[in-house]
């Protein structure tokens, strides 16, 4: 029997990471290659970020999905919403000229009140949310906080890209594989001061910190190409990242909808106090999930190096929500 298709709401939806993500959310490489989706796509009020959707919803069609059996177009979080099995929160206010860092955490903040406000009155009680506009962790608390009557679990910010590229990184040194790298996982933030940590990490068995036993090697090339290959594709592209962000989208929900097989990966959750992370705090952690549920990997040893790390991150995300504290009155 066929499956009831699940409800995507996609925010940003004419921007460039919408352009690669909607048409692999219709194809099935998200939920599942038997599971129909409806898109509801929301896109600002302007006229021509609404024609450039129209334009995007004519190719989905173009495309004739056979899993895609609804798509519609809004500029109103309050109808994009309604009943979301999953919402992708990808639309943001990029940063302008002369912005300071604070003046784009208030511009966001802004968005994402109300559209957490939006989740809270009209969403599926289970929906999963993915926060990916930046700061996305600080965006993601902004609207778990504003959506008082939805699990404070349902809201997420997105690790994965990084998660991501410290897989390939760690690939390359070793010379092996992507798939056969398993327990890796990415602290805190998604930003520069992210701790990806492969100390735990293991290929076919054997230690990844052993074989690459070179500790330089983590502090000074691999910490830094992780933590700032965002604006090392931007100076390389002229753009932010786009089909990796969305690919890195595309696990985050596959994973989280369908589960790991015990195997783990990194989502940004809401802390529960686990390895010293303030409750709520947005928190980058090593997570395996079943049946739709993330659970946070227990009992790792967090060395002096990598607390500091830990520190480091959370000290940046503590500060992000000072910032935008008044905002959550
Ligand atoms: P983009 O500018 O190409 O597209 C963003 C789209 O969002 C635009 O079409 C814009 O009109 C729309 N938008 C803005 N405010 C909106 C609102 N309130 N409601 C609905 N739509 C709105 O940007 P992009 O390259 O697609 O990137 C989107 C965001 O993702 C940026 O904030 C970027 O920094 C972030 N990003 C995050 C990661 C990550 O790993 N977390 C990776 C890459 C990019
Ligand atoms: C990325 O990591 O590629 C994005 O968050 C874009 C950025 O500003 O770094």
């Amino acid at each position: 029997m066929a499956k009831t298709p699940m409800r995507v709401a996609v925010t940003g939806a004419a921007g460039q990471i919408g352009y690669s993500l909607l048409f692999r959310i219709a194809s099935g490489d998200m939920l599942g290659k038997d599971q129909p989706v409806i898109l509801q796509l929301l896109e600002i009020a302007d006229e021509k970020a609404q024609k450039a959707l129209k334009g995007v919803m004519m190719e989905l069609d173009d495309c004739a999905f056979p899993l895609l059996v609804g798509m519609t177009a809004h500029s109103d979080p309050m109808t994009a919403f309604k009943d979301a099995d999953i919402a992708l929160l990808v639309g943001a206010r990029p940063r302008g000229p002369g912005m300071e860092r604070k003046d784009l955490l208030e511009a966001n903040a802004q968005i994402f009140t109300v559209q957490g406000k939006a989740l809270d009155a009209v969403a599926s009680r289970n929906v999963k949310v993915l926060v990916v506009g930046n700061p996305a962790n600080t965006n993601a608390y902004i609207a778990m906080k504003s959506a008082p009557s939805l699990p404070a679990k349902n809201f997420t910010a997105m690790l994965r890209l990084d998660h991501n590229r410290a897989l390939s990184q760690v690939a390359q040194k070793t010379g092996k594989q992507v798939k056969d790298i398993k327990k890796l996982a990415v602290w805190g933030n998604h930003s520069p001061t992210m701790y990806a940590d492969y100390r735990f990490a293991t290929i076919d068995g054997q230690s990844v910190k052993d074989m690459i036993n070179d500790d330089a090697w983590n502090r000074d090339t691999f910490l830094p190409t992780v933590g700032k290959r965002g604006a090392a594709i931007i100076e390389a592209r002229g753009l932010s990242s786009a089909a990796s962000a969305a690919n890195a989208a595309i696990d985050h929900i596959r994973d989280w909808v369908l589960g790991t097989n015990g195997e783990w990966t990194t989502m940004g959750i809401p802390s529960d106090g686990s390895y010293g992370i303030p409750k709520d705090v947005m928190f980058g952690f090593p997570v395996t999930t079943e049946n739709g549920e993330y659970k946070i990997v227990q009992g790792l040893a967090i060395d002096e190096f990598s607390q500091e790390r830990i520190n480091k991150t959370l000290a940046e995300l503590e500060e992000e929500r000072a910032g935008v504290a008044h905002l959550l009155k």
